[in-house]
């Protein structure tokens, strides 16, 4: 099993902030969310990592990724033109080859991680496993309708009339026969190849294609929820008590990371909230919910 992390893209809908830098490297929790999807695909223990990255963005990911060894992995640069999501697939063909992977797009988070799902597809030898989840705002998602039975029946691209609220979440597993679905889908209407539109043709040319309802949180940055809500239940999933740093006359109370090189002088901390390596707290008080970035400096404030 190899694993295929999409980071390419546009990032057209978190301008300004992706001027500066890939949308799958916005900090929540004071790490970025593409760090916690590494962190999944190394717990599935996948270790073969191809990494798509674009002309615009792609060095900003490299700098942060490099040779994968923070996971213990090994990762390949795969660079794409954001021409769609099969067609990410298609460029990492040769990195590829015959290996049945896990998709993952680099700016989507769920709950449930990925072990389970390899183990669910290796033992039902689908061909595609998809995650699905409810949301209020199908119209902006790929949406699924299912028979009875939990197949798959239908896929559609941000319907205009959606007939499920099941968006398709950004996990998926895919056998190499996706390779031939991809082979027959021609360009949606914003000229993507669209990997709704590949499940839909493996559905079609009879392959096994299963969905589960993910039963756990699930976070998409590049749309779907604000920074602010990814960092609140990141802190809430992630943080455990961990004081590293230095502490004055103060009180840490509760699931509170104090980095390496920070200090906390006169102060309260009130977790769940971490802060940043080398920051400086002084007479303040940090409420719940809070991330001080690295090398930040608070004094005489309430956050
Ligand atoms: O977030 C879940 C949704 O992701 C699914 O419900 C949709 O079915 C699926 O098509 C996709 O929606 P978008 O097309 O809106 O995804 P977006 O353009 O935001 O790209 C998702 C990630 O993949 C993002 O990290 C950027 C990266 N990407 C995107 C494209 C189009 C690439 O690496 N290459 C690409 O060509």
């Amino acid at each position: 099993m190899k694993a295929l992390v999409l980071s390419g893209g546009k990032g057209t809908r978190l301008r300004p902030l992706t001027f500066t830098l890939a949308k799958q490297l916005i900090p929540v929790a004071n790490r970025p969310i593409l760090g916690y999807v590494l962190d999944q695909v190394r717990d599935a223990g996948i270790a073969e990592v191809g990494v798509i990255i674009a002309q615009e963005t792609g060095n900003y990911v490299k700098d942060y990724v490099k040779d994968g060894s923070d996971w213990r992995m090994r990762v390949d640069y795969i660079l794409q033109e954001p021409l769609g999501l099969a067609h990410a697939v298609k460029q990492a063909r040769p990195f590829l080859g015959g290996s049945p992977f896990v998709m993952c797009l680099g700016d989507n988070l769920q709950g449930r991680g990925i072990s389970n799902l390899v183990r669910r597809f290796e033992e039902e030898k689908l061909d595609c496993l998809i995650l699905l989840k409810e949301v209020p705002d199908p119209q902006r998602f790929g949406i699924a309708v299912l028979d009875s039975g939990g197949r798959v029946t239908k896929l559609v691209e941000k319907p205009k009339e959606p007939p499920t609220n099941l968006a398709v979440v950004g996990t998926y597993l895919f056998s190499p026969k996706v390779h031939l679905a991809v082979d027959r889908i021609k360009p949606s209407w914003r000229n993507e190849l669209e990997i709704t539109d590949a499940i839909q043709e493996m559905i079609n040319m009879g392959f096994r294609v299963k969905a589960e309802v993910l039963d756990s949180w699930w976070l998409d940055t590049g749309k779907k929820d604000d920074i602010l809500t990814a960092n609140q239940i990141v802190l809430d999933e992630y943080v455990r008590r961990d004081v590293r740093g230095n502490v004055e006359e103060s009180t840490v109370e509760g699931r509170v990371i104090v980095s390496e090189g920070a200090s906390v002088k006169g102060s309260r901390v009130r977790g769940p909230c971490v802060i940043g390596r080398a920051a400086s707290i002084e007479g303040s008080f940090i409420g719940p919910y809070t991330s001080i970035g690295d090398s930040a400096q608070v004094v005489n404030s309430a956050i």
